[in-house]
């Protein structure tokens, strides 16, 4: 997917400053692609940035908290036009899949789900009025969630009901935006070797490199998959273990299926 090896030269992405988003921002940078790339702290998005002009991409760089709706509304339409937003901003709890506690709980819904659609919404109503491309496309949402949306964590209830409610709001309005030529990707990754995933303590089956899940996340999307999962065996695990009747999960150890 490097080397601007798709239909995408206008790419939004939040949380770039950091792990998955700075993966992702890096794969895609090179001559002729624009990145608007958004994160919180300047210094880490400012490095995300050089690399990436370094590739030969041209880059924006845009601190705000996800969170705050007025100045996610303004970066989105300060782009002037987008092919794909990938709202990747996300958090959990730090504690490695131990607890939630009631603030925490707060923070990773507004984050996680209000603050991604702080970004998705106002790049939907962008790519409405935008042309359609060669493919017939007007733009494409990519909002990351989890694997973890597939199973109730008990190690991460917040994090794991962030993230469905997330998925599940992506699928079901690509299933009607498709009619506006406009498409939406869940991205739903399992564990991935980044600082959120640093403090967990528990293992972490087929724990992959942000550069190969950024690899398969823009696959997925190129793919034109509604909903982009790996690896498959976690994903399998985690369908399985999202069908146990409900109480059983509290018969498994705490951490499993924690946050990632
Ligand atoms: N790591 C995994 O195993 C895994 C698995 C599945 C899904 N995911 C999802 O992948 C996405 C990226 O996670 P990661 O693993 O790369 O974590 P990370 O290294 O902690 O990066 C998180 C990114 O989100 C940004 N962010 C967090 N809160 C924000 C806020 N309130 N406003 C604006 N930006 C905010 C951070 O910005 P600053 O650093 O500048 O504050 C950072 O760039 C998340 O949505 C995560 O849930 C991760």
């Amino acid at each position: 997917m490097q080397g601007g090896n798709h239909p995408w030269p206008r790419v939004a992405i939040t949380g770039a400053s950091s792990g998955l988003g700075a993966a992702l921002a890096l794969a895609l940078a090179a001559p002729g692609q624009t990145l608007h790339l958004a994160g919180r702290d300047p210094a880490r998005l400012a490095a995300t940035a050089t690399a990436c002009r370094a590739r030969g991409a041209e880059v924006t760089e845009t601190t705000f908290d996800v969170t705050d709706r007025a100045p996610a509304r303004a970066w989105v339409e300060g782009t002037g036009g987008l092919d794909l937003l990938i709202a990747n901003a996300g958090t959990s709890a730090g504690t490695g899949g131990t607890s939630e506690s009631a603030d925490q709980v707060a923070r990773i819904f507004a984050v996680n789900l209000t603050g991604a659609l702080n970004a998705i919404l106002p790049a939907l109503d962008l790519m409405r009025a935008q042309p359609p491309g060669a493919d017939g496309i007007r733009g494409r949402i990519a909002a990351v969630a989890s694997i973890a949306a597939f199973v109730a964590s008990p190690g991460a209830p917040a994090y794991s009901a962030s993230k469905a409610a997330l998925q599940r709001w992506t699928e079901a309005t690509d299933a009607t935006a498709r009619r506006e030529g406009l498409r939406l990707h869940a991205i739903c990754p399992g564990f991935i070797r980044t600082p959120m995933t640093a403090p967990n303590r528990f293992p972490m089956p087929l724990l992959m490199e942000a550069e190969e899940a950024a690899r398969l996340t823009l696959q997925g999307i190129a793919r034109g998959r509604a909903r982009v999962v790996f690896p498959r065996p976690v994903y399998a695990a985690a369908r399985l273990m999202g069908a146990l009747p409900a109480g059983w999960l509290s018969r498994l150890p705490s951490k499993a299926g924690s946050r990632g």
